[in-house]
């Protein structure tokens, strides 16, 4: 699809926040992007418009049998004022793959960077350029047809939002508390735990509310057949450093392909630290916190970077992580990925544009 992206530009502008008002994912800017699918015709009619409500028939399938993916990447800009999208190709990847998992029609991956990149040069006065905070991109696709027929839908959406945010988490880089969810799990091999899918967040909120209630913030979840693997941390990728190695579960069809998990281990390639993406138990994690070898862990993700892990409860045990304070590997990793994606420290691996 060649057709060039139609702008209906917004005549009634909004006010914009002030840095400190931000938190994450609760203001938007002026304008989004759309995209139509209709089998027969393919992926139609792209168009950047003001930013308004959608309406859609209370039959579309998305609302009925949740067919529905989604992305996060950020935007950042510069000190010399270059706009820097941070590995956009590769949540554009990640989004036909979960497309496919999903059975929604693949997306021109290249379409959907030239619609980013065009709605975000519009919205370039929306992104903040304080320490912490950028410019969110939520690409998103719903199933539109009016059928309650379980097929897939004939119809879909494309739809691209920005969010001027600061930090995910209020403890920032401070660490959380973690509680290892006993009951609950957030996905299983062969499920839909590997795509970027709204199911798997619905899911895991039960476990989240639980946590919460019992005053930690997150929880760590285990893998869904023997309860007994580590798999994810909230919404994040985890990683442990245990003695001089970094410990990350290795995708198994059921954990999230993070881009930040893989700039996290090329990363600490980089530096020569040996990681290890392999099967972790909570018990291995547990003997190497009581003999001392457990020194940090900490969750990845594009919405919060890098959330270290201050503490873990575990069968009625509270299990401390380096005193609950951030480590220093957790906080080089955090200033390397924030330096390369605001542009304030070289990028070489190449991954903004
Ligand atoms: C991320 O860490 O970026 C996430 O996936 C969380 C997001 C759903 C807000």
């Amino acid at each position: 699809m060649n057709t060039p992206i139609i702008v209906n530009e917004s005549t009634d502008k909004k006010a914009k926040p002030s840095a400190d008002q931000l938190g994450f994912g609760k203001y938007f800017t002026d304008h989004m992007f759309i995209m139509d699918y209709d089998s027969g015709l393919g992926w139609h009619d792209p168009r950047i418009v003001p930013y308004q409500p959608i309406v859609l028939d209370p039959a579309a399938k998305v609302f009925h049998y949740g067919q529905t993916v989604f992305e996060g990447m950020k935007a950042f800009v510069a000190s010399d004022g270059r706009i820097l999208l941070f590995r956009p190709e590769k949540n554009l990847r990640r989004l036909n793959f979960s497309n496919h998992r999903m059975s929604i029609p693949q997306l021109d991956e290249e379409v959907a960077l030239e619609a980013i990149r065009q709605l975000v040069l519009l919205e370039r006065d929306w992104i903040p350029a304080e320490p912490g905070t950028s410019l969110y991109v939520r690409p998103f696709v719903i199933a539109t047809q009016p059928a309650l027929g379980v097929a897939p839908s004939e119809q879909y959406r494309f739809i691209v939002i920005l969010s001027p945010v600061g930090a995910y988490y209020a403890e920032g880089i401070n660490p959380v508390s973690i509680y290892v969810e006993p009951e609950f799990v957030r996905a299983v091999a062969g499920g839909v735990g590997n795509a970027k899918t709204a199911g798997n967040y619905a899911a895991g909120l039960i476990a989240q509310q639980e946590a919460s209630r019992q005053g930690y913030s997150q929880v760590l979840w285990l893998d869904g057949v023997h309860r007994t693997y580590i798999e994810e941390v909230g919404s994040m990728n985890v990683f442990f450093k245990v003695g001089d190695t970094v410990l990350t579960p290795e995708l198994n069809g059921s954990i999230l392909d993070g881009v930040t998990r893989d700039s996290v281990i090329r990363l600490l390639k980089h530096w020569g630290i040996a990681v290890e993406q392999r099967r972790i138990s909570i018990a291995e994690l547990v003997e190497a916190q009581r003999n001392g070898s457990l020194t940090e862990a900490f969750g990845t993700g594009t919405a919060a970077v890098i959330s270290p892990i201050g503490e873990l409860y575990w069968q009625g045990e509270k299990f401390s992580v380096n005193e609950g304070r951030t480590g220093d590997l957790s906080a080089k990793i955090y200033d390397a990925l924030t330096g390369i994606q605001r542009g304030t420290e070289p990028d070489p691996f190449g991954w903004m544009l």
